[in-house]
């Protein structure tokens, strides 16, 4: 079947920022058609462009009005971790009282009491938990979306993670690429030795989940009290040697350098980078590793927010997300992440809608299939309630 739609205010499709591989995106790089027509056929893009250019050979075809909406590629939301149980609202109301977000871990919440409650937890309501979650960045634009395990940190309870994100994906047409995160905190049976923690990862763990194909990506929060630059060499080392291909938590709370290693070993993205170094920057603009930044999470932690504007000045791709988690940003919200990312960071409105679709693909290494709205591509847009795009960071996160 062949759809012409029409009564398209204004149609994003992002081809100059393809072009430009998503280094210093400017306004003509959205691509920006007003009054657009888009031919799909058998939901795939056959024609962009102006209403006025639609070719003569499909203008029997039937017509759908876009309502007068703006259109740009569905949001791609590449760091996440959705699937987990209990709340943390009562870290929350520590750090409200001056407490740091690792004053609070220390006090018993953190990483380690969600990992409590999530194995605990069955696989029905982690996956009921899930589907609220994945409904909430569904109903705000995303169409891709990357989800980490990490709050289960035993072989079991990992798995269990990793199939309820299976499972998650046989309910949805979003495309969802899981990511394996045993290092994401050292959990109590190993407290105090680290190292054998990460020897079980390596020996036993990368192994299970590699044979059983529960994961594309294999992240590490490098970070001091987690994950030291040598452990993570040696967990990426075997990752990728396992066929995962690589992001990292790097330098969130401190510079530990984690972006050089994420460079050094070819990850496709190294996140946060709240604490980058002047070589980090560097090393990130000189490679393709894709820089993500989640300033929701600065925001919520009461922490610096990254270097965004160095990043994309020294010619880093840069991508934003909401780091979506229940200890530093429960926000489902990627264009609250535009709002944010605009005012404190100082980004332009067209770094940001590059940074929420095409270069977030990159992060996914999606980048051929989302981000863009193209003759070839597959036809997977965000329709926006808006007179133009601008209004989109403009709207603080309400724009639907
Ligand atoms: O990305 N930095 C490590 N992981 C999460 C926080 C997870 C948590 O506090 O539960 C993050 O910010
Ligand atoms: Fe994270």
């Amino acid at each position: 079947v062949i759809q012409v739609f029409e009564n398209i205010r204004q149609c994003l499709t992002l081809q100059g920022a393809e072009a430009n591989q998503g280094r210093h995106p400017t306004e003509e790089d959205l691509g920006v058609i007003e009054d657009a027509a888009v031919v799909v056929e058998d939901e795939v893009v056959r024609w962009v462009g102006s209403k006025r250019d639609l070719p003569i050979e499909y203008s029997q075809e039937k017509r759908v009005s876009a309502g007068g909406r703006v259109w740009l590629p569905s949001l791609v939301e590449c760091h996440t971790h959705l699937v987990f149980a209990g709340s943390r609202a009562g870290d929350f109301a520590k750090r409200c009282r001056g407490m740091s977000y690792q004053e609070v871990a220390k006090a018993g919440g953190g990483i380690l009491s969600t990992v409590a409650h999530t194995r605990e937890a069955t696989k029905e309501t982690l996956l009921r938990n899930a589907q609220i979650g994945l409904s909430a960045f569904e109903s705000r634009g995303v169409g891709c979306l990357e989800l980490k395990s990490g709050y289960g940190l035993t072989l079991e309870s990992e798995l269990k993670l990793l199939e309820v994100v299976q499972e998650l994906q046989k309910y949805t047409k979003t495309d969802l690429l899981p990511t394996f995160m045993p290092a994401h905190a050292v959990p109590p049976e190993f407290l105090g030795k680290s190292s054998n923690y990460v020897d079980a990862i390596c020996s036993e763990w990368i192994p299970e989940v590699a044979r059983r194909k529960l994961a594309v990506f294999f992240d590490v929060f490098v970070e001091e009290g987690y994950f030291s630059v040598k452990q993570a060499r040696q967990l990426c080392a075997k990752a990728l040697e396992s066929g995962f291909k690589l992001k990292l938590h790097a330098d969130q709370f401190s510079s530990l350098a984690g972006a050089q290693l994420g460079v050094e070993l070819g990850a496709v993205s190294c996140d946060h980078l709240e604490n980058i170094s002047e070589q980090g920057i560097e090393k990130m603009a000189r490679s393709s590793t894709v820089a993500v930044l989640a300033p929701g999470a600065s925001l919520f932690t009461s922490t610096a927010y990254a270097p965004a504007r160095r990043l994309i000045d020294e010619g880093a791709i840069v991508a934003l997300s909401t780091d979506f988690n229940p200890g530093t940003c429960p926000s489902h919200s990627l264009p609250l992440m535009m709002t944010i990312a605009c005012a404190q960071l100082k980004l332009t409105i067209p770094e940001v809608l590059v940074a929420t679709t095409l270069n977030a693909a990159r992060a996914l290494g999606r980048e051929k299939s989302w981000g863009c709205i193209a003759p070839g591509r597959a036809f997977s847009v965000w329709q926006v309630a808006v007179q133009s795009y601008e209004e989109i960071p403009y709207s603080f996160g309400e724009a639907v």
